[in-house]
């Protein structure tokens, strides 16, 4: 059962897009299952930036099925842009190469104006949302007032759920933030070209999918954002609206839990968090600003700088329990090149106690002070390097989980070319 779900341990932006890359040449299926048009998936193929947000990032590979399971929260316009720009720049040559799910929820123009109105009430504890209208969109499916994509892909069954749900809606946005309300036609005029452009996609996923497992195909499951913005797991309420843990392959893509073979985290080998909310391994020095410029941690989705610090070995091994991850990817660890000492949060002293475990109470967490362990930095390049062996002899690549450098190494690397088409995956 070659399945494998690729998951973010930190706060999203790990580098997930290209691992799940460089699985897809060998995969046949590729599945986003949670999330929306928040994620920022970034690709470079021969030195070509793509940056994806709703299509899985597989679509560069042109033996891939890419399916958008019902777990995920649709913005017709955002993906029919994006649709268009692969179209014109020669990627995207089928139109059987992508799916929609039938049971997943479209992101409407209110969910998108309660975002922002929402975000404006909270002032100083705003979330620092992507503005993308995610937390409204869930909620309206978590309260059965969502739309889903046979409804919008049906002009009349379409304008009977505007006609329905805009007026509780505008009532929100008028009387409770005092933003405009919305226009009825408008939306269901430009609602109804978006389901002719997308309606072509739409199918039955969940069939799809485990007929692909079931019958031994290859499939992808690519996550979005990453486990510590998990609505259950995360810093919660600084967190994004859906399970980004790998459980939620499960149900975001409807197939059960035994369909999932192995399960890969990415993690950063330092800490980005973009938005507002804890992040204990915090720099607010010239190291966090060094990390920001060499790694140039701005969001893909929103351009904010992120913000950033030292690995945090809580949150992964936190990552590594709740997703049962079989394997550990560790990107971008050329940004570190260079610095003499590097740190890395091991533990967390806590009013004094210290502890490895992640408090479900953000006001413990933000009294977190992390407990580092120092290790020597390296001069060498990195990039570039295409074999484990070939690293910088120093114990700072001991990933901190364990002593030893053969722990955490992969038996390839990520970046390696793929290998011949095989029916497991080379993790
Ligand atoms: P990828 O898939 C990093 C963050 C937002 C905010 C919080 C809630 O590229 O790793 P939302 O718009 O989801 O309601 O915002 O979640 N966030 C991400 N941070 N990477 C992402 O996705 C993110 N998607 C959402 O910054 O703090
Ligand atoms: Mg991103």
């Amino acid at each position: 059962m070659p399945t494998v779900v690729i998951i973010g341990t930190q706060w999203g932006d790990e580098g997930k897009g290209m691992i799940v890359d460089y699985f897809s040449a060998q995969a046949d299926f590729l599945v986003r299952y949670q999330g929306g048009d928040n994620a920022g998936h970034t690709v470079v193929v021969g030195g070509e930036k793509t940056i994806l947000h709703h299509i899985p990032s597989g679509i560069l590979h042109n033996q891939v099925t890419c399916v958008i399971g019902n777990g995920v929260v649709i913005n017709p316009k955002v993906l029919i842009e994006e649709i268009d720009r692969l179209k014109a720049k020669g990627s995207f040559l089928r139109d059987e190469a992508l799916l929609i799910s039938d049971r997943a929820h479209v992101i409407m123009p209110w969910h998108k104006a309660l975002d922002a109105a929402a975000e404006e009430r909270k002032g100083a504890k705003k979330i620092g949302t992507t503005g993308r209208g995610i937390g409204p969109a869930y909620r309206s499916k978590m309260a059965r007032g969502g739309i889903r994509f046979h409804r919008f892909a049906d002009p009349k069954t379409l304008a009977e759920d505007v006609a329905d749900q805009l007026p509780e809606y505008n009532f929100l946005l008028e009387k409770y933030y005092g933003a405009p309300a919305l226009d009825e036609k408008e939306i269901v005029a430009t609602y109804s070209e978006y389901a002719r452009r997308l309606s072509r996609y739409m199918g039955n996923t969940q069939r799809v999918v485990s007929d692909a497992v079931r019958s031994g195909r290859r499939v992808v499951f690519e996550g979005a954002q990453g486990t510590m913005l998990d609505i259950d797991h995360g810093t919660y309420p600084y967190v994004t609206s859906s399970n980004t843990v790998a459980g939620a392959a499960a149900t975001g893509a409807g197939i059960g839990p035994r369909s999932i073979d192995k399960v890969l985290g990415v993690v950063k080998a330092y800490t980005t968090r973009v938005g507002a909310g804890p992040f204990p391994t915090e720099l607010a020095d010239e190291t966090g600003a060094h990390l920001a410029s060499v790694g140039q941690e701005f969001g893909s989705t929103t351009g904010r700088p992120r913000r950033c610090g030292w690995l945090d070995l809580v949150v992964v091994k936190y990552a590594a329990r709740l997703n049962d991850l079989t394997g550990l990817v560790i990107t971008k660890l050329d940004v570190l090149d260079g610095l003499a000492e590097l740190r890395v949060a091991t533990s967390y002293r806590i009013d004094g106690q210290i502890t490895d475990e992640m408090p479900a109470d953000l006001d413990v967490l933000s009294r977190a002070e992390p407990v580092y362990e120092s290790v020597p930095g390296w001069t060498e390049k990195t990039s570039g390097i295409r074999h484990y062996d070939d690293l910088p002899k120093t114990r700072a690549i001991t990933c901190g989980l364990s002593k030893t450098r053969s722990a955490c190494r992969s038996p390839r690397s990520p970046s390696a070319p793929a290998a011949n088409r095989r029916s497991s995956w080379n993790t």
